[in-house]
């Protein structure tokens, strides 16, 4: 079974006018408004689908998101059976502070075919390459690093790394320097430094450190639909997560999920561009003309393309 080829162009949509929405609020140093305006957006874009939409990655639980809550069942129940992940405002500093790369992110597969991650940070590895045994989580930075290079036929000099600036980071910046390693530091927004990966003017050649893992569910549809390659490991720090992950069904918190665990089967992935970044452009508003820049996946169709829309407001 795969997607009806007409929800490319409804979840484009969806994430276009989202992005929109939030872009009214770019620049006004207030994140929680740029992205309640995304969620709103999202949320009646989707209610208008035909189809049982059900979010497994979105503002949280129940009692702490009224709208886009994990579970929340969406659209007008007349449709398939999908599974939804979003990420309506990818990069809440960005879009609050005006700087390049907030996105607005939605992922749709068939029931059951989308992992539903717990509200936790993940470590994450992506790069470009399918086969298995070069690159792996629980390798050391020098293992990868020297596989990869090896694989590609490179100097370590020549490998850029791309990763959160964090201080959790600190060993592994210390090995991918001691390797003489570029590293490309992003500030936020790792869906979109994880994408980096997928095409070579980029040049990016790997992607690795903790960031969200509801990030890390989304990240991994795209990269599915570009084949590449990631894995990802759940971190529970409280008693709580590991409360809450048990309850979701999570038995082994130790367990390393590989690329297909997260995502299976046919998907779709829309990011939109709501300030301009690597990816994709920002929006852009005049009188009541919009132009928006989306990455589209649709895996079971080969689709993996940059859209440009002019629209009405
Ligand atoms: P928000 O859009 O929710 O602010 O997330 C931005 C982000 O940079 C994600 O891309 C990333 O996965 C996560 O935050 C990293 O978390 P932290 O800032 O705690 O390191």
């Amino acid at each position: 079974m795969s997607l009806e080829k007409k929800f490319q162009n409804l979840f484009l949509q969806v994430s276009t006018r989202a992005a929109l929405s939030s872009y009214f609020h770019v620049g006004k140093k207030d994140k929680i408004i740029a992205d309640k305006a995304a969620v709103d957006s999202m949320r009646s874009q989707l209610n208008q689908i035909d189809m049982n939409g059900k979010i497994v990655i979105g503002e949280g639980e129940l009692d702490e998101a009224p709208m886009l809550y994990i579970g929340e069942n969406v659209g007008t129940k007349n449709g398939p059976e999908l599974d939804i992940a979003v990420d309506p405002l990818e990069g809440t500093n960005f879009a609050a502070n005006n700087l390049p790369g907030a996105l607005s992110v939605i992922a749709v597969a068939e029931k059951g075919n989308l992992f539903n991650a717990p509200e936790t940070y993940m470590n994450k590895i992506a790069s470009n390459i399918k086969d298995s045994n070069v690159i792996d989580l629980d390798y050391s930075v020098k293992k990868n690093i020297s596989n990869l290079a090896d694989y590609k036929n490179k100097n370590p000099e020549n490998i850029t790394a791309c990763l959160l600036d964090r201080p959790r980071h600190k060993d592994i910046i210390n090995q991918l320097r001691e390797l003489k390693v570029n590293i490309k530091f992003i500030t936020d927004g790792d869906i979109s430094g994880a994408l980096l990966v997928t095409n070579d003017v980029f040049e990016v050649d790997i992607f690795l450190g903790i960031g969200g893992g509801p990030e890390g569910v989304l990240t991994a549809s795209a990269l599915d639909a570009f084949d590449c390659n990631f894995q990802g490991r759940f971190l529970f720090e409280t008693d709580e997560d590991k409360l809450r992950a048990k309850k979701m069904g999570i038995e082994d918190l130790n367990k390393k999920y590989d690329i297909n665990e997260i995502v299976s089967g046919d998907s779709i992935f829309c990011a939109t561009g709501i300030t301009t970044g690597d990816l994709v452009s920002g929006i852009e508003v005049n009188n009541d003309i919009f132009t928006s820049e989306t990455l589209i996946t649709h895996k079971s169709l080969g689709l993996r393309k940059n859209i440009k829309l002019t629209q009405k407001v």
